[in-house]
């Protein structure tokens, strides 16, 4: 009898033993479900089979045995709960591991829109002159006669008026401006020099419409009143102007002109900067590109504002945005800046 009871009891630790090692290696939750079947299983765990011998015990042997089975069964169910608590554990790190958010990672980025071409290359021509010491100012579309041709030295009946076929509001009285130039009287009359200004704005003709001609559009205008000015000051501000912003390369050239409020006038050509003055069709094998109109400011101007032109002088340029664009850009058609056409936007 006692042989028997050893024996069971070495049975019990035995099946202790190998139970807890079989669980060791466990990583799955089906697999700690079949072996508390095969261990714990109320019907035919390995336990519960020991366990079927209590009946053939003595008296005095059945508490010792049950002692022991209660033992070992309070052990591995401990040893289970401890290792389901850790396969739980292992799980949820794993999936926090799986599903973390990376926000250091870069969002997903929005189509940002940008720049309308005319508004760019208003920017980079005025940024030029502002870095020359030059002011920005803007002034009024719907503008007077007055302002727009007569206190320039273009009064009624002058031929100069039919290059610049106008929009009127009020026939004879109120226009849309044909011309920034307007903004030189403006600004003379509001303050005295010295005067340094550019003026970027929208003008106005009434143009029969084709590839180079619109009947709105943006011109710069600009404006120097001083004590001591020349010629040469603006030939070397205009010529400084071309190089930042067609290439340090470019030469210029001033060609004898006319304008009304300027005397003497010039207009400022650049060597082309596509075939470096050999010739090709945006020059139209001249060599030569037209950037803009320019000249000293008249003294009948310069009364009309109330200045003494014996005291001050200045000089005056003008240019179409649009032009300038189309020269950087080597665009062939004015129409593509209001056209809205995305595929022309794009490229900017
Ligand atoms: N306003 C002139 C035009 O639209 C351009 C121009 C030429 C402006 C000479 C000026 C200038 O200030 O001095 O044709």
């Amino acid at each position: 009898m006692i042989d028997q009871l050893g024996d069971l009891l070495s049975q019990l630790d035995a099946l202790r033993v190998r139970a807890i090692a079989e669980l060791e290696p466990i990583t799955t939750s089906t697999e700690l479900d079949e072996w508390d079947v095969r261990y714990l299983g109320r019907n035919r765990g390995e336990l519960k089979s020991l366990s079927s011998v209590m009946p053939k015990l003595s008296k005095e042997e059945r508490p010792i045995v049950g002692q022991k089975i209660n033992a070992v069964k309070a052990e591995l169910e401990r040893e289970l709960a401890a290792r389901r608590e850790m396969l739980r554990q292992r799980e949820l790190l794993q999936s926090l591991e799986k599903e973390r958010i990376d926000v250091t990672l870069p969002g997903r980025a929005l189509p940002a829109g940008h720049m309308h071409p005319i508004s760019r290359t208003i920017l980079e021509v005025t940024k030029i002159f502002v870095e020359m010491g030059f002011q920005i100012v803007q002034g009024p579309e719907v503008e007077t006669d007055y302002y727009n041709f007569q206190a320039l030295n273009i009064p009624e009946d002058h031929p100069a008026r039919d290059m610049q076929d106008t929009f009127w509001v009020a026939p004879g009285e109120i226009l849309l401006r044909t011309q920034t130039s307007p903004m030189q009287i403006r600004t003379m009359k509001q303050t005295q020099p010295p005067i340094r200004v550019v003026v970027p704005g929208k003008v106005y003709r009434n143009e029969a419409v084709d590839a180079s001609h619109e009947a709105m559009f943006h011109q710069i205008e600009g404006l120097l009143i001083d004590e001591h000015c020349t010629m040469g000051d603006l030939k070397g501000c205009l010529e400084r102007f071309a190089q930042i912003l067609f290439g340090e390369k470019r030469r210029v050239r001033f060609r004898g002109s006319y304008f009304p409020f300027t005397e003497p006038s010039a207009e400022m050509d650049i060597d082309c900067p596509i075939c470096e003055g050999m010739g090709c069709r945006l020059c139209k094998y001249s060599g030569w590109l037209e950037v803009l109109g320019s000249g000293m400011v008249h003294p009948k101007v310069l009364r009309e504002v109330g200045y003494d032109p014996a005291k001050y002088r200045g000089f005056a340029f003008g240019m179409g945005v649009e032009r300038i664009a189309i020269l950087k850009y080597g665009i062939s058609e004015i129409r593509l800046f209001s056209g809205n056409d995305l595929r022309f936007l794009r490229q900017f």
